[in-house]
């Protein structure tokens, strides 16, 4: 009896908690969105989201902060999101960079995820501001069908709503989608929607309500080259001796459509306009001017089949995989380079130097789903510290090689879902005392000497015996 009473106790608690915490669910007060344009750019395997909000607050608190929703699936693809804030018009306008980050809200009605865009100066009530954002999602357009043979073209599917998804009433609101071709093969209508050549028009819509949503499904023809490296690893090794050492280890990938039946090389040369279109047989990496002993070998060996392009600017290198790459198809490989120290190693007071190097993929036009980058430090450093412009993961390690008293410290930087875009300088600051310079040639010197000991008490020994 007095269980049953417990737990019909406990019944109604819990029926108390859902009714407040669904009754407290609600749209943000605050701020309404007087115009919003946006621009969906599909022509590329990465999807570029491009957003005007002119917004205002209409409540009496001042705001500081303004709220972009994505959906759970959105939220897991992004990349990168990018905030600016603009002041004047047509040529004199000016940006300027807002801090954002994701964030949470309690309640929120089916998931949504946030971020939060930071403003610098308070927005009183009403008054307006325009902000200009972009979004980058990865792996959000769907092959279909999932299996094309080498001489079809490549369809994906790519769904989003054609109302933009926000915490904020809007009230007049325009999309663009741009498609690579006229190849659309289905769009939902939303009325007004319209098609012109390669772009899809959604809307004016007028007067939505927060958290409107209205799905949109397009099938069109993207015979990009969906390249992607599920895994990267770069290795950033710096010697106060003169060089910096970059090793890097693809595991790439092509993410489009399956490739179906068998590879014909014969079609593939004899028709490379119409066979395999969505393939890639070489790629190109941006690197350093100035770059050095580079090297580009597979798990077989080294492949004399790239080119290196060097001018005072960049250098070009030209990779050409064993076969070309079709969907569902993947290379393992090494690339190797060497630059000079003085181009990426800086002094920034007495005793205190940094790294200025790049951080993302050097390939153009390429995913990469996890990339882990390790600056392997001189011998002796000490107190290392990173600035880079996006959120990443940190952590230390010690990497010993030959000659090494007391090891290395390696800085080891993580991210997921990296996009062409992260490809910014990033610098990793550190104390050295040039006392080490002396550590690996006293420890060559001391290793000679040794030798040269033994060596003697050897000969020494030897001598005596033939006495
Ligand atoms: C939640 O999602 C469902 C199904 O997609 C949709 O019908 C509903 O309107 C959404 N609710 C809100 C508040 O967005
Ligand atoms: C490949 O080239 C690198 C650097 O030039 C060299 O160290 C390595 O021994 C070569 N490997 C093979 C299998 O030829
Ligand atoms: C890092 O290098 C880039 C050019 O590669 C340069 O624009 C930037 O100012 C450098 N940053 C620092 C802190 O030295």
């Amino acid at each position: 009896m007095a269980a049953a009473i417990f737990s019909l106790f406990i019944f109604f608690i819990s029926l108390f908690i859902i009714q407040t915490t669904s009754s407290s669910s609600s749209s943000l007060p605050g701020l309404q969105i007087l115009h919003a344009e946006r621009q969906i750019d599909l022509s590329s395997h990465i999807v570029r989201v491009y957003l005007t909000l002119k917004v205002e607050n209409i409540e009496d608190a001042p705001a500081s902060k303004v709220l972009l929703a994505f959906t759970p699936t959105q939220f897991d693809h992004l990349s990168l999101v990018k905030a600016a804030i603009t002041f004047g018009k047509k040529k004199k306008k000016s940006y300027v960079p807002l801090e954002v980050s994701p964030t949470e809200l309690p309640n929120s009605p089916n998931e949504t995820k946030y971020y939060a865009i930071s403003l610098v100066k308070p927005l009183a009530k009403g008054e307006t501001t325009t902000l200009e954002i972009l979004y980058i999602l990865t792996h959000s357009l769907e092959p279909f069908p999932v299996e094309i043979s080498q001489s079809e073209s490549q369809l994906v599917y790519y769904h989003d709503s054609a109302v933009i998804l926000s915490p904020y009433h809007i009230k007049q609101q325009a999309t663009i989608v741009q498609i690579p071709s006229n190849k659309v093969e289905s769009f939902t209508q939303v009325e007004p929607a319209q098609r012109s050549g390669s772009d899809l028009r959604y809307g004016p819509y007028e007067e939505r309500s927060p958290y409107s949503n209205s799905p949109i499904v397009i099938h069109f023809e993207n015979n990009h080259p969906f390249a992607v490296v599920e895994e990267l690893e770069r290795e950033i090794e710096i010697s106060h001796w003169g060089t910096v050492q970059v090793t890097e280890h693809y595991k790439l990938a092509n993410a489009g459509a399956k490739h179906k039946g068998v590879f014909s090389r014969v079609e593939y040369q004899s028709k490379p306009t119409a066979s395999g279109v969505s393939s890639f047989k070489h790629l190109l990496a941006e690197l350093p001017p100035r770059v050095h002993s580079v090297y580009y070998r597979d798990d077989i060996g080294n492949i004399s089949s790239s080119r290196l392009r060097t001018n005072s600017k960049k250098s070009e290198l030209l990779i050409e995989p064993r076969y070309p790459l079709f969907g569902g198809w993947k290379a393992t490989f090494v690339i190797g380079y060497a630059v000079p120290l003085q181009d990426f190693l800086f002094e920034s007071a007495a005793g205190a130097r940094y790294l200025n190097f790049s951080f993302g993929c050097p390939f153009a036009d390429t995913v990469v789903d996890k990339l882990t980058v390790k600056v392997v430090l001189p011998e002796g450093s000490k107190d290392p510290s990173v600035k880079v412009s996006f959120p990443v993961e940190q952590s230390l390690k010690t990497k010993y090689s030959y000659l090494d008293i007391v090891g290395r410290t390696v800085v080891v930087l993580e991210k997921k879902n990296v996009a062409p875009e992260h490809n910014v300088p990033f610098q990793v600051h550190y104390k050295f005392n040039p006392i080490f310079m002396l550590a690996e040639p006293l420890m060559l010197v001391s290793a000679f000497f040794l030798f040269f000991v033994t060596s003697l008490v050897y000969l020494h020994i030897d001598l005596s015996l033939r006495k």
